[in-house]
């Protein structure tokens, strides 16, 4: 099975053009690794002048659960989908963080996604202080119940991407340990066969995100059994995400 490579830019970078040059040397450094899916998630403002190229998918980082209507500043998964997106990110901690998203706003957003062909990349993790008080465990298994609450199995069977992101790891050059990574990858794979049953469970993939770098990107997905990773800051050199992907495969 391939690896599924996501570089989410977050607020990266500042030009149109340095989208584009950035864009364009990822673009022509992974044109040739074919084992591999190769996932761009840039600001929404650059997506339409990148997509359409042959050989990496283009995703977004987020999306508004309603299709239309009165939501000043809000972009609807039809939106994303007709720009040619393949991908949409939902439920990362930084929008959990800085913008107040819950696990019942996460839920409405993957149901939205659902009524597209868009594939939802479900973010979930623990933070330093859920870490350290042994709560690891009831955290993520309540951010996997409350986020699919009420969506079917057949819905989700090949559709659904969820990332283990632990908080304490993203952005903080100190990566989860692969072992753990891939201890986490199975409880997650456990919590949704218990809420659906195996045949939907095996149908998912679960990712691991969180100060992956070149160095330690193969050892998560040869080691740890992760189906692919959500890649950050390694994401916004061109040459470290090449590098990076090519470890992978
Ligand atoms: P990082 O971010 O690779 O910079 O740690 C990962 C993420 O937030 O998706």
């Amino acid at each position: 099975m391939k690896p599924l490579i996501i570089a989410n830019w977050k607020c990266n970078p500042a030009t149109a053009l340095e989208a584009k040059n950035l864009y364009s040397a990822v673009v022509e450094g992974v044109k040739n690794i074919k084992e591999a899916e190769t996932v761009i998630c840039p600001p929404f403002i650059y997506i339409e002048s990148l997509a359409g190229t042959p050989n990496i998918e283009m995703g977004a980082q987020d999306c508004f659960w309603e299709a239309l209507g009165a939501y000043t500043g809000e972009i609807s998964p039809q939106m994303i989908e007709d720009l040619g997106c393949k991908y949409v990110i939902v439920g990362h901690s930084e929008r959990r963080r800085y913008f107040f998203e819950t696990d019942e706003t996460v839920n409405k957003k993957i149901k939205a996604l659902l009524q597209t062909k868009l594939i939802p990349v479900f973010c979930i993790g623990e933070t330093q202080k859920e870490r350290e008080s042994g709560k690891s465990e009831v955290i993520i298994r309540n951010q996997i119940i409350f986020g699919l609450k009420n969506i079917p199995g057949a819905k989700i069977a090949n559709r659904l991407v969820v990332a283990y992101e632990p908080v304490w790891a993203i952005g903080s050059g100190n990566p989860c340990d692969v072992k753990e990574a891939g201890k986490t990858g199975q409880l997650i794979l456990k919590v949704i066969e218990e809420i659906y049953n195996s045949d939907v469970s095996r149908k998912i993939k679960v990712l691991y995100g969180g100060s992956v770098n070149s160095k330690n990107a193969g050892d998560y997905i040869k080691k740890g059994k992760l189906r692919g990773l959500l890649v950050g800051g390694s994401s916004l050199k061109a040459e470290e995400f090449v590098a990076l992907v090519k470890k992978t495969v």
